[in-house]
């Protein structure tokens, strides 16, 4: 079976949108994966097709309907044995083992929230695992979710050029990418590492670790101390 995101949302003239350019635009005109963005108003029931309503308990904006979520996520995904994902500052924070376990299955459903939130009762109703994508506020779950959706589709088969790059890049190993250089051999008076152009490649593996070990401990000491083979150690700052 072909790989397949599903997308809820209200704005579904938003995809593909940046998914049907690139990497991820020539694997889905090829058929490597399939894209589906269904419009949550579809599933509403009144005259006015309205999806939300003001919160109970009162407060600003406005909240999205568990009824016709629900109706909308019944619809997509019948019968269907796939992961169900809400997009939400809320989430817990997507990984990179997480994107590669999606891309390992059928493919998720993904809803996409607007206004102040999702009705309580269908997050829990319908099972859905709310996901973020950082902690900053968007004004809708879209791009969250294609964000998401890209991150898997680069790592279905056949979809990047080289399988390697996949697994010597960012988050892999727990670390960060080391530096790259390209020609030219000097720019604007700064050069490419001499180990760089020296051909031992023993020597090049060795100076690219201790780069992205020393980024990695820079800029993620969180990651640094998550990295694996590292031995859980009490911090001397934990009293
Ligand atoms: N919707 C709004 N902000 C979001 C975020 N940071 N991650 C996922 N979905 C969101």
């Amino acid at each position: 079976m072909t790989w397949r995101a599903t997308v809820l949302t209200l704005f579904p003239e938003m995809f593909p949108g940046p998914l049907g350019v690139s990497l991820a635009g020539k694997a889905l005109t090829s058929g490597l994966w399939r894209l589906e963005a269904r419009d949550i108003r579809d599933s509403a029931t009144d005259r006015h097709r309205s999806v939300d309503d003001t919160p109970a308990g009162g407060g600003p904006g406005m909240v999205l309907r568990a009824d016709v979520l629900a109706a909308a996520i019944d619809a997509a995904d019948a019968g269907q044995d796939r992961p169900r994902l809400l997009m939400s500052p809320r989430g817990r924070p997507l990984t990179q083992s997480q994107v590669k376990k999606l891309a390992a299955g059928p493919g998720p459903v993904v809803v996409c929230g607007r206004f102040e939130g999702v009705d309580q009762r269908v997050i829990e109703a319908r099972h859905l695992e709310e996901v973020s994508i950082g902690d900053y506020v968007l004004s809708g779950g879209e791009i969250a979710a294609m964000a998401l959706i890209d991150a898997c589709v680069r790592l279905l088969p056949g979809v990047m050029g080289k399988q390697a790059s996949g697994e010597d890049e960012s988050f892999s190993e727990g670390l960060l990418e080391y530096p790259q250089f390209t020609r030219p051999q000097a720019f604007e008076g700064r050069t490419i590492p001499e180990i760089l152009i020296s051909g031992d490649h023993a020597k090049v593996a060795a100076w690219r670790k201790s780069e992205a070990e020393a980024l990695t401990r820079a800029r993620r000491p969180d990651l640094w101390a998550a990295r694996p083979g590292q031995k859980a150690t009490k911090s001397t700052t934990d009293g």
